[in-house]
């Protein structure tokens, strides 16, 4: 009897053993066996969860529980309330502890557009825009900005980012030009060592494992798959028309490096390629990038791209979720309807139109990158991050940036005559332009609202104030936006900064077919320009249409969109440092060049890509 009895107890405790012991909350299990483990586990509902991206506004955790949400993010601009980086740290804590009620206690990802810094942040570093970052060609550079983005996010108790944009724009008229980091396929290959910065370093840099080090890291995305940066016209989200060994040399190419460099996620385009949209495209999306190219993390829609797929708008949301899916997609940014979204694709599923092999590869995906990353051992934010949010020393790091993206275009009209470097003790000196004394349009799109803002959206420094900051305590400043003739000659300036440049804008709202300065930064280099001598600084998205007005300036030098950091401008054209920027795309003369690239036949620029001068080799000297 007592025998039996201790027989009894030896077999409950080995059953209720097994039944309790979920190999795949060992964090020292392999990651492929903690996969097999809680697939197997899952069911169609718990699968279809995780497949489902919903936008902060639609969630709480009720939502996150009832139905097993596996991963949630926010739209450009759109902030928990006070946007602080505690009001950030609760919110994505409260959303994590719906998602861990559930039965399987998988942790949702919560994903951002941390695209230059954390740029939906208040008081966030923001960093220059890729255009930029480009002209440094300094990848070690790239890595340190991707570690402190990093950092800015984990702040906030974030673990996923939406970056880097790898697209190679091939045409500046496209409104997101400025996330690319090149014309050059091969400079965007290169600029890819920023994956490093956001995830670590893997031990086998070329292993092509997804890859986060550890919890001061975050998942980094590719986007967008494949060809946006190739559309005609530069129309946003259009067609792409190319072969496809092209398609490869140009646009493909560096998917192959982040892949390499352990890339966790890739983000698809909304673009099509010869009319097939790249969310319909199983051909591309499993056939070339998973089996192929062997990407092993998850890839995942962008935002509402399955309501574009038919048209108009969502005509047949069916066809659009059957498409997608079976295309390869794993993980859908919805971001709203949710409920359409899992119906469809539970329905999809239960009637044989998708296969379950394909719900259990994208689920499989998605749960190696969240075991990967130590998501299940530290779903909740890190409080002890919380200080490096718009730290001094990023903000270090992001006047380095702004610094080595200028690029010198010409400097003094006549030989050995250059303006540049300024004088620091000059008696008068008139700072001019709309974007002179101006945050929001010195950080672009993508600052604090997805199509950002002019005015002091954010923390910074800007140029006037730089310029205030750098010169001597005898020079009087003069600053004014935009004067009317007659203005600055009666100022009696030894020199002008004129600061001048495109609006903020983001996405299909900066597509542009004409590619001017806006009247206002024209007026303004006329009447400074044509007065006294002129440096003129250009805060662009990408060249713009320059020939007219460049035999009236004395200087000219390419800002880009150069973020919160306007000290990196004035370190430069006072001569604390040279200039080391060279041009990352061409500067056309008329955009009836358009598209223009270098190596193609009818190549004939203003300035070449690769173009910068020095100050010490400037002309004349
Ligand atoms: C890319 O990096 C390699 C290795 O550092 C270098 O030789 C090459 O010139 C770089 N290419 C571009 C376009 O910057
Ligand atoms: C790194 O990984 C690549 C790709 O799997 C492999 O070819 C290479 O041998 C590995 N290198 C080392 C040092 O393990
Ligand atoms: C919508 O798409 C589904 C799936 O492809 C298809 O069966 C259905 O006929 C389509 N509906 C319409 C109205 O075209
Ligand atoms: C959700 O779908 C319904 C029905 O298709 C539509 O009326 C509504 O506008 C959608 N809501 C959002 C936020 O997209
Ligand atoms: C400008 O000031 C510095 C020190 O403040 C001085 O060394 C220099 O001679 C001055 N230059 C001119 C042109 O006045
Ligand atoms: C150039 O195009 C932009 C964007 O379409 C438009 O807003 C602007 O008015 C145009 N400018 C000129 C001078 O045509």
């Amino acid at each position: 009897m007592a025998i039996r009895v201790i027989f009894l107890s030896c077999v409950f405790f080995l059953v209720s053993n097994v039944v309790s012991m979920d190999l795949y909350k060992d964090p020292k299990m392999d990651v492929e066996v903690r996969i097999v483990d809680v697939l197997q586990k899952m069911t169609l509902a718990e699968k279809v969860g995780q497949m489902t991206q919903i936008d902060l506004t639609v969630t709480d955790p009720s939502v996150m529980k009832d139905y097993n949400i596996g991963s949630v993010l926010n739209g450009g601009g759109t902030v928990p309330e006070g946007n602080t980086v505690t009001a950030w740290q609760n919110m994505i804590d409260k959303f994590q502890s719906g998602a861990l009620a559930t039965r399987l206690q998988i942790p949702m990802i919560y994903g951002v557009d941390a695209v230059h810094g954390h740029n939906n942040v208040h008081e966030a570093t923001i960093f220059p825009h890729n255009v930029g970052l480009g002209c440094t060609r300094d990848p070690e550079l790239l890595k340190r900005i991707g570690e402190a983005t990093a950092l800015e996010v984990r702040a906030t108790g974030i673990p996923y980012v939406f970056a880097p944009c790898i697209a190679t724009c091939r045409d500046p008229r496209w409104g997101r030009c400025y996330e690319s980091y090149s014309e050059s396929t091969d400079l965007v290959r290169n600029m890819t060592d920023f994956i490093f910065g956001l995830q670590g370093e893997p031990a086998n840099k070329t292993a092509g494992v997804p890859f986060v080090a550890d919890s001061s890291k975050v998942a980094a995305c590719a986007k967008h798959y494949v060809g946006d940066g190739g559309t005609m016209r530069g129309i946003d989200e259009a067609n792409t028309v190319i072969d496809y060994e092209s398609l490869v040399k140009i646009h493909m190419a560096p998917y192959v490096d982040s892949i390499a460099k352990g890339v966790s996620t890739i983000m698809v385009s909304y673009s099509s390629w010869n009319g097939v949209k790249m969310h319909a495209n199983e051909y591309l999306v499993t056939q070339v990038l998973k089996n192929e190219l062997k990407f092993q993390g998850f890839l995942i829609s962008d935002w509402e791209a399955l309501d574009r797929i038919t048209t108009p708008w969502g005509a047949n949301y069916t066809y659009s979720v059957q498409a997608s899916i079976n295309a390869g997609i794993d993980m859908v940014m919805v971001p709203y309807n949710y409920t359409i979204f899992i119906s469809e694709l539970t329905r999809l599923v239960e009637s044989g139109y998708i296969k379950m092999d394909r719900i259990n590869d994208a689920v499989t995906r998605i749960l190696r990158v969240k075991f990967m990353m130590g998501l299940f051992e530290q779903p909740f934010a890190d409080k002890s991050y919380s200080d490096y949010l718009g730290c001094q020393a990023h903000r270090v790091i992001a006047r380095e940036a702004a610094r080595k993206s200028l690029v010198l275009l010409k400097n003094g009209k006549e030989a050995g005559k250059p303006l540049l470097p300024l004088s620091k003790n000059a008696s008068r000196i008139l700072v001019a332009g709309s974007h002179a004394d101006d945050i929001g349009r010195q950080c672009g799109g993508w600052t604090i609202s997805w199509q950002g803002a002019a005015g002091s959206t954010t923390k910074g420094t800007t140029i006037l104030e730089a310029v205030k900051n750098t010169v001597s305590a005898e020079s009087q400043v003069i600053y004014e936006s935009d004067p009317e003739a007659g203005f600055a000659k009666s100022q009696g300036a030894d020199y002008a900064i004129v600061v001048v440049g495109e609006p903020p804008y983001a996405e299909y709202e900066g597509d542009n077919l004409n590619l001017t300065i806006p009247a206002e930064g024209v007026h303004t280099i006329h009447n400074v320009c044509s007065e006294v001598k002129c440096v003129v600084i250009l805060i662009s998205g990408r060249p713009l249409v320059i020939e007219p007005y460049l035999p009236m300036m004395d200087a000219l030098v390419a800002a880009w969109l150069p973020g919160s950091e306007g000290a990196g401008i004035t370190d430069v054209i006072f001569g604390d440092e040279e200039f080391v920027g060279v041009l990352s795309r061409n500067w056309f003369k008329t955009v009836d060049q358009l598209p223009m690239n270098v190596g193609d036949k009818h190549y004939d620029p203003l300035f070449p890509y690769g173009f910068g001068l020095k100050m010490g080799t400037a002309l004349g000297n």
